[in-house]
């Protein structure tokens, strides 16, 4: 090869890396990364190809919620998360479930009945039976738990604790929630999902203590989502390594679930270019430390484009929290997510490096997973969930 053939297949490669997708990046660290989704905008043919392009993991942000999901005593709507399923499915993406126990988004037929404690607790075994059911061999990891704390580590008082609840008090309404989720999927990963828990305080300990609890008595829990509502002042990022590094430290996996960084936002919904640089950190930042743990598998945003995000709606006056603008250009952000994902620890090897040139060939991504820790590049859902299942137990 001549010189100047050389030097053009150098810049072929160096060009080919920087457009390569988000996915592919996730897919050689190991980890999935996931947006939220909903079903309305699949027809969107930017939507589409954007959340196919750039994510390897989709969750229904709001389509396999109680209420959306199941509006009458025995009337379920499958249509709307199906058509999510099958999406991901033809675009290779693993689908997270959320949520089957949490105190919102719940039917009128359930917040305005007036139930037993065991007709309630029938309720909530059957949702989760034919919910999971469904689902099962389709949806690899559910947030079965949503924000069951307060934020001083109490409990939340809600219909499935006391008010009136299913008959069980303190944290075994969560634990028979797990039970149940993991007799109608044995294979699927359960999680605990929660906000402002993610630095070591008050909510983080209580979900810490019980996590502690069930690992030691082989309740059916896999791992701790870290919802990560973030702005771009979120307290000591040391604290948040802390605190994944006690949950993986009990054999937990972490996922990082619902992240998004608001922004102030003037009335046409723009940010300054000062805060999108900032924003653009804390992206960086949260990959960075996601990177370091190998139980940390999973990172997802709320959404993709700040076309569609719950924060204006949520947070007046706030917006511009995702990765792609209203026109699905990258942002600052994904600039950001990439740098981090091409540059954390575990650094590419020099075999590796060598084999850039032929990276078309892949070379470099098979090298890349090599040097990864087994947890962290584990294929296959169903032997990785075996394997992590029979570590911690
Ligand atoms: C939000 C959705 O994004 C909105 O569309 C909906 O109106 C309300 O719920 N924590 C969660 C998510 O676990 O389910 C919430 O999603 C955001 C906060």
């Amino acid at each position: 090869m001549s010189r100047s053939h050389a030097v053009i297949c150098f810049a072929v490669s160096v060009i080919a890396l920087a457009a390569q997708p988000l996915r592919q990046l996730t897919d050689q660290r190991g980890i999935k990364l996931g947006a939220a989704a909903d079903p309305s905008h699949l027809t969107e043919a930017a939507y589409a190809d954007t959340l196919a392009r750039e994510f390897s993991q989709l969750e229904p942000e709001n389509a396999m919620k109680f209420g959306p999901i199941h509006p009458g005593p025995s009337t379920y709507n499958f249509g709307q998360p199906d058509s999510l399923v099958s999406f991901a499915r033809q675009h290779n993406m693993a689908v997270r479930g959320h949520t089957l126990v949490w105190h919102n988004q719940l039917p009128s037929w359930v917040t305005s009945g007036t139930y037993s404690t065991t007709q309630l607790s029938g309720i909530l075994h059957d949702h989760i039976n034919a919910v999971v059911g469904h689902y099962a061999g389709q949806v690899y990891g559910w947030d079965v738990i949503n924000e069951a704390f307060n934020d001083d580590g109490t409990l939340r008082s809600t219909i499935w604790l006391d008010s009136p609840g299913i008959g069980l008090s303190g944290t075994a309404y969560m634990e028979q929630s797990l039970r149940w989720t993991h007799e109608a999927d044995p294979q699927a990963l359960l999680f605990y999902n929660d906000y402002s828990a993610e630095l070591v305080n008050s909510k983080s300990n209580a979900i810490y203590k019980m996590a502690q609890d069930f690992v030691s008595r082989g309740v059916p829990l896999n791992g701790i989502g870290m919802q990560m509502h973030f702005t771009t002042s979120n307290g000591s990022l040391a604290s948040i390594e802390s605190n994944i590094k006690r949950i993986t430290d009990l054999g937990l996996q972490v996922h990082i679930t619902e992240l998004d960084v608001r922004l102030p936002v003037d009335s046409s919904g723009n940010a300054t270019a000062a805060d999108l640089a900032a924003q653009a950190q804390v992206y960086r930042d949260v990959f960075a430390l996601c990177l370091k743990f190998p139980l940390c598998t999973s990172i997802q945003s709320w959404g993709f484009t700040d076309k569609y995000s719950w924060i204006p709606g949520a947070f007046p006056g706030r917006g511009a929290a995702l990765e792609f603008d209203t026109a699905y250009q990258p942002k600052p952000a994904y600039k950001s997510i990439q740098t981090a994902l091409q540059s954390s620890p575990p650094v590419i090897s020099a075999a590796a490096l060598t084999n850039a040139a032929s990276y078309a060939s892949g070379a470099v991504a098979r090298a890349f997973a090599q040097s990864l820790p087994e947890a962290a590049s584990c294929p296959a859902r169903a032997a990785c969930a075996q394997r992590w299942a029979g570590k911690k137990r």
